[in-house]
């Protein structure tokens, strides 16, 4: 797929792939693939990588844990999660992307020392995806400072749903990276 990039990062429900291009556009040693299921987005996605001639991108057209599910142990990297479905009402939080089943996954295809991001402006959605990260012993969160977790990743700029969620007034995000052991 990509036989001579430098690394290979995967960002799960990149919306409208601002991040991503981004990125992309950045780092064009490194090969990324974009999991989106939105048709408008992968639309748009189709468009940014043409408009942009980004040769560094790869679009997987269906839930994310599938494509986990298909990829060799090791084989990834970064896997960014930004600002994924909150599914606020709790008989819903099982339909929240982050859960053992995808946390398994994820750390069976990161390389140790690879690095899994969320960030999500919902505390309850960041809660519980602590709560799930301590109890993955593959997973290390070991923040440089209190707080440190409410600073962007470098070079961040904000995602469509995190200028959404400034303009609904909610101005704290919660920016974790997760290493693997
Ligand atoms: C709230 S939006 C955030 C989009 C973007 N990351 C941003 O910050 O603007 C979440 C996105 O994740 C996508 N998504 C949800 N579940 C997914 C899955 N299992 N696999 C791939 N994409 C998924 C949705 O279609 C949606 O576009």
């Amino acid at each position: 797929m990509f036989p001579d990039a430098e690394q290979i990062i995967i960002e799960i429900g990149y919306g409208g792939g601002e991040h991503l291009a981004l990125e992309a556009g950045r780092h064009p040693e490194t090969g990324y693939i974009g999991c989106e299921v939105f048709t408008g987005g992968i639309g748009k996605m189709v468009q940014t990588i043409a408009a942009e001639g980004l040769s560094n991108i790869r679009l997987f057209t269906d839930d994310a844990l599938k494509l986990l599910m298909e990829l060799p142990d090791a084989s990834v990297d970064e896997v960014y999660l930004l600002y994924p479905d909150p599914w606020p009402k709790t008989r819903h939080h099982k339909r929240r992307f982050v859960s053992p089943t995808t946390l398994g996954e994820l750390a069976r295809v990161i390389r140790p020392g690879g690095v899994f991001h969320f960030a999500s402006d919902i505390e309850d959605y960041a809660n519980w995806t602590l709560a799930h990260v301590v109890r993955a012993p593959e997973f290390r969160f070991a923040p440089e400072k209190p707080g440190g977790w409410h600073e962007p990743y470098p070079g961040w700029e904000a995602t469509r749903y995190e200028q959404k969620a400034r303009r609904e007034g909610r101005l704290i995000s919660f920016y974790f990276s997760f290493t693997r052991v």
